[in-house]
């Protein structure tokens, strides 16, 4: 059954807007043919009543706090699945048979290595880089080592998948080793996606890691909720610049810029500063929450586009924590802090009817923190986990036919036609003239020079 919609504009001037349906039942307005038949196109700045392609991946329902890849409910997948198994998943559609799942464990621990000239760029770079500024650079720079055809076979994409979910992994441990000094430590066959990773990252020539298989399954389950949320800001990112039939590692480049906002992938970073903020003023949560009300901060790891009720990450998340911060030895003054903020935002007007709930990143840090990786590390693993949702959806896009490159419009309301006036006699403007800077802008953010303990700062308003 086809449904449309009657859009009436000027006197007498009515047009007919298909509905298109999906799988789900969602609704959408196919304006394809609206500029051609009315001149008029949509404005909606930030896309939130904008659906920009159609795909099979991910399904999110906001108001009900529903996640699934390709049909299963996130909360089986944390709790059942392994990685590698979602990443083979949200590419091709199926979760793999056992025979599936070997052959492309196979080619991610064959495909670990990074090139060995690729190690003379991580000298270049300045000790305290953050590591998302390697992760970006050194992701594009793999564009150099691995030439990717024009119209790449099965086996070339199967390949480009593997060197991406693999040694975005790779290029992550091994900016830690950097930032720390110590030298690197190569993936091992031995091990499995998760272990290897966490052996890359903390063991070293003179000491060996020992694997908690807790922590190992508390990473698996961070880096399977984090795999996929469909058109989010940095996956709507992969999909722009993959929609020019970009180099492929550029894309995934442009998707882990993207993520580095704090509105976003960097949240998680900054709800630990909060939490620690909070910790070390003494505050019990409740003048935070005041100073979130009023404009001064915002509540981080609260708060989402999609989800107007509870993100059924974050309650996964919550409750990883329990299990985890409940061992002997590992409990987090944090988590208890972020329970009582949880508590007393979700009993207040002010977050209830803004809908605000915690999201993914409300917990997730405190996961990370409780795992020892370090706080400038915890977008890089946001983005371990979330590369197989870029190239699902990069592989997607460029399997549908009809997908061309995208480009929205704009409504201009700049000056109108004017014409040029010959520099000596051009009156000074009023507005945005550009002030010559005095201040010699240094290299490296201050925030970076000294290195300050994420608590030093409370974090700013985004
Ligand atoms: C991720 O899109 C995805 O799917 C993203 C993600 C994924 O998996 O890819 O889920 C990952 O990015 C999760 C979100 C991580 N970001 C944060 O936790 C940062 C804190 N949250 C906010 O900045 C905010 O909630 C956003 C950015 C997440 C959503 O912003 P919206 O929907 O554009 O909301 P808004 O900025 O328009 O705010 C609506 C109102 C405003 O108040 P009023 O003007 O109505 O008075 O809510 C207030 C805001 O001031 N508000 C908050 C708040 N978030 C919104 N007030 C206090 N604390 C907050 N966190």
């Amino acid at each position: 059954m086809s449904y449309s919609a009657n859009l009436r504009l000027d006197v007498g001037q009515e047009t007919e807007l298909p509905v298109f349906i999906g799988s789900e039942g969602e609704r959408a307005l196919d304006i394809d043919k609206l500029r051609a038949g009315t001149g008029l196109v949509t404005l909606d700045e930030s896309f939130g009543n904008t659906a920009s392609c159609r795909s099979a991946i991910t399904y999110l329902h906001g108001e009900k706090g529903i996640l699934r890849y390709r049909g299963y409910p996130i909360e089986e997948l944390a709790e059942k699945s392994r990685f590698v198994e979602v990443a083979y998943l949200l590419m091709y559609g199926d979760l793999p048979t056992s025979g599936q799942l070997e052959d492309f464990s196979s080619i991610l621990n064959s495909s670990s290595l990074i090139h060995e000239d690729m190690r003379h760029f991580f000298l270049a770079f300045p000790n305290n880089a953050h590591p998302m500024s390697l992760l970006t650079t050194m992701v594009a720079s793999l564009s150099a080592f691995y030439p990717v055809p024009e119209n790449p076979s099965d086996e070339d994409e199967a390949q480009i998948i593997a060197n991406l979910v693999s040694q975005v992994r790779t290029i992550a441990a091994f900016s830690y080793k950097k930032f720390i000094g110590e030298p690197v430590v190569y993936p091992s066959y031995k091990l499995r996606f998760v272990e290897n990773f966490l052996n890359m990252m903390f063991s070293s020539p003179v000491s060996n890691y020992q694997q908690d298989q807790d922590i190992v399954k508390a990473i698996e389950a961070f880096l399977i909720v984090h795999a996929d949320h469909e058109q989010n800001c940095s996956t709507s990112a992969v999909r722009i610049a993959g929609s020019s039939l970009a180099n492929v590692y550029a894309v995934i480049s442009a998707g882990i810029s993207a993520l580095w906002g704090r509105r976003h992938g960097g949240a998680n970073q900054e709800v630990i500063a909060m939490l620690k903020t909070i910790q070390h003023s003494g505050d019990d949560g409740r003048l935070f929450l005041e100073a979130a009300k009023s404009k001064k901060t915002r509540l981080m790891g609260f708060g989402h586009r999609i989800y107007k009720t509870f993100d059924p990450r974050a309650l996964i998340m919550k409750k990883l924590c329990h299990r985890i911060l409940g061992k002997p030895g590992m409990s987090d003054p944090m988590f208890d802090i972020a329970m009582r903020l949880e508590e007393a935002a979700l009993s207040d007007d002010y977050f209830l009817s803004r809908n605000l709930y915690p999201n993914v990143d409300f917990y997730s840090g405190l996961i990370l923190k409780a795992a020892g990786i370090p706080f400038d590390m915890f977008t890089v693993l946001f983005a371990i986990g979330r590369t197989p949702g870029w190239l699902a959806h990069w592989r997607e896009m460029r399997h549908d036919a009809g997908n061309r490159i995208a480009r929205p419009r704009q409504i201009y309301i700049g000056p109108g036609l004017r014409s040029y006036i010959p520099v000596g006699t051009r009156e000074k403007h009023s507005v945005g003239v550009m002030r010559r800077t005095s201040t010699k802008i240094s290299r490296i953010p201050e925030k970076y020079l000294d290195h300050p303990d994420p608590g030093d700062e409370a974090p700013e308003s985004v």
